[in-house]
């Protein structure tokens, strides 16, 4: 008997070929409340789960009693009750690597966007306000040699790292929880305590997962170290900020402005605060969403899907110990 595979997002048609021609497939173009009931029907049965951006929580992992494995096209696995995962033994993947350069791309667009102020200006242009040259009361801030401050480095802030050093000559200072000796020799990045990173930043970049140690890491405190000067970053998950707190140090001018691609609540609800801020630069979390990546992203989640199916290690585990796990309780069976 073939396994059953729910796909929630919308996968190209060579990828859901891969899937459909080994596993009976129900596909779900995202999940909202009119497919919701039927979502939950297609739990019953399934082996394998792929797709992102829906909160599986352990009321949903019971109604998949067979479940063995979900494969997220995303880096992030926050969508995931990680602990009930474990407790069941479900496998999780993920796709780190190729969205990296991508996403590091996103958060340079943002530290452009907000210190050249991009967005309010090809309004300006748009409205038809541009009758003369362009006064100091128009002029943004430089990037080039000023200092940024990635909170977290990981693959993504040694990328962005990477850019802002050997691309725009700025000095690297970062905090950790692990140091990253190759970004120090490459960049010549400074790893700092975190409340030097806040003080001493012009350009202040959340590159952090979300997890219970990261929740609101970027409070009201965090934001009242930061130079007015700074404009803060944030392209990783909305709640490692308090996002209160954020609109209260941008509407006290405690900081210049901020660039976000995520928020605490997505989409983000249109009559919040930020969007009422000629400083501040919205975007609809889009740190991997170009053609190439999406597509290698859920080309990657979708080998990792047959694998784990197929009883082969998928090359990209959350938790490498679940899988061990499965293994030696199948070699006990
Ligand atoms: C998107 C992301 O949320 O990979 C992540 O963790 O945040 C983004 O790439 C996700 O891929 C939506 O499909």
């Amino acid at each position: 008997m073939k396994k059953h595979v729910v796909v929630y997002k919308r996968l190209s048609a060579p990828l859901l070929a891969r899937l459909q021609e080994r596993f009976d497939v129900t596909c779900f173009d995202g999940v909202n409340e009119t497919n919701r009931s039927a979502f939950e029907t297609a739990l019953r049965c399934a082996h394998g789960l792929i797709g992102a951006s829906v909160r599986i929580d352990a009321a949903t992992l019971a109604l998949a009693p067979d479940l063995e494995i979900c494969s997220t096209i995303s880096v992030g696995t926050d969508t995931f009750d990680l602990e009930e995962l474990k407790r069941r033994g479900i496998v999780l993947t993920h796709t780190p690597g190729v969205l990296t350069e991508t996403v590091a791309d996103t958060i340079f667009a943002l530290i452009l966007a907000t210190a050249r102020r991009v967005v309010e200006l090809a309004d300006f242009v748009r409205a038809g306000k541009w009758k003369r040259s362009i006064g100091p009361d128009l002029f943004g801030v430089d990037v080039n040699q000023k200092t940024i401050g990635c909170v977290g480095m990981g693959r993504i802030g040694a990328a962005v790292a990477r850019r802002a050093r050997l691309g725009f000559g700025m000095k690297v200072i970062y905090h950790d929880v692990a140091a990253a000796p190759a970004v120090e020799a490459d960049y010549d990045a400074v790893r700092l305590p975190l409340e030097r990173v806040l003080a001493e930043a012009d350009f202040v970049c959340v590159l952090l997962p979300l997890l219970p140690s990261t929740e609101k890491l970027i409070d009201a405190v965090a934001f009242a170290r930061m130079k007015p000067s700074a404009i803060f970053i944030n392209g990783s998950r909305g709640r490692v900020v308090d996002e209160a707190a954020l609109i209260e140090a941008l509407q006290k001018g405690l900081i210049r402005g901020a660039g976000l691609d995520v928020f605490e609540r997505e989409p983000l609800p249109v009559d919040s605060p930020l969007l009422a801020m000629s400083n501040v630069v919205a975007l609809p979390h889009i740190g991997s969403a170009t053609r190439e990546t999406r597509e290698a992203m859920a080309a990657t989640a979708v080998d990792d899907l047959i694998a784990g199916l197929e009883g082969s290690k998928p090359a990209h585990l959350a938790d490498p110990s679940v899988w061990a796990a499965a293994l030696l309780k199948d070699a006990s069976l």
